[in-house]
């Protein structure tokens, strides 16, 4: 039987490259993201490899939103093996500005908190019920960052957000690991998109290796956490970042 995946901000950089990567590995994907388009492009990415794949969309801030999408995921394939929450980002997914705290809005905060946490605690709940209910295990794994982990300056609504990140996914890897449940993040550094190639040498400055991280190598990651291989792996969370979070002056 085909294994399958529900994948939030699958319509994004990140969560586009894992989702094709685990479709082409022969699991079926459910692709979420917020945008329409965003699912499109990415069922489409996927069928176009030869994959199966199903579109959803869904604010992953609205809980029962949620609900009806992971519920409908796991009835459209019969089952539901894997949950990964990959929506989210910074003050710029609520429209904001990178400013330090005392300057930073409401709406920021709630947003950036909402996305990010929020999201992985309803997804994570969703997907919870469902693989308790199959009786025969799963994984869930939410996106963390190497910002939750060091701090950034401009950036306190998100860190906090990826570090409830970490905390969640020690506290729930105990909840559901008498169920053979496997809980994990994934906290990458900077990841360089294709457009930023030649431009910003940032991604290069932030880790000690010189590298670009690419989406796919993060992509490669979940692949592995979602295996058989990483059956013995849980609570934790994952760094992916060059090791950039060893620097003295922190993210930088
Ligand atoms: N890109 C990086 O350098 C980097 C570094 C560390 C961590 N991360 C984390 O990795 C994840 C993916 O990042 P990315 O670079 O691919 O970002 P991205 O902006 O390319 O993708 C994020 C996706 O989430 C979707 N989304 C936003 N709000 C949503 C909502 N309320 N409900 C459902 N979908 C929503 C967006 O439409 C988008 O498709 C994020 O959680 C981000 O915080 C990224």
């Amino acid at each position: 039987m085909k294994k399958v995946a529900f994948i939030t901000g699958a319509g994004g950089y990140i969560g586009g490259e894992t989702a094709v990567t685990l479709a082409k590995s022969g699991i079926c994907v459910a692709v979420c993201d917020i945008s329409e388009d965003a699912v499109q492009r990415t069922v489409d990415r996927i069928v176009e490899a030869g994959g199966i794949a199903k579109g959803y969309v869904a604010d992953v801030t609205d809980s029962q939103s949620v609900d009806k999408v992971i519920n409908c995921a796991a009835e459209d394939f019969g089952r539901l093996d894997m949950m990964i929450h990959v929506a989210g980002g910074s003050a710029r997914i609520a429209g904001g500005k990178y400013v330090p705290l005392v300057e930073q809005e409401d709406y920021v905060i709630d947003r950036v908190l909402k996305v990010n946490l929020y999201g992985a605690f309803y997804a994570s709940r969703a997907a919870a019920r469902i693989m308790i209910r199959q009786g025969d295990g799963g994984k869930i794994i939410n996106f963390s960052s190497a910002v939750g982990i060091n701090g950034l300056k401009n950036c306190t609504d998100y860190a906090a957000a990826k570090g409830g990140v970490m905390s969640l996914t020690k506290a729930l890897a105990k909840e559901l690991g008498p169920y053979k449940i496997n809980v994990n993040s994934v906290a990458p550094g900077v990841v360089m998109r294709p457009e930023e190639d030649g431009g910003s040498d940032r991604a290069l400055k932030t880790n000690l290796l010189g590298e670009k991280c690419t989406a796919q190598d993060i992509a490669d990651l979940v692949a592995f956490l979602v295996s058989d291989k990483a059956k013995f792996i849980t609570g934790q969370t994952y760094v992916i970042d060059g090791g950039r979070t060893l620097s003295m002056k922190g993210t930088d």
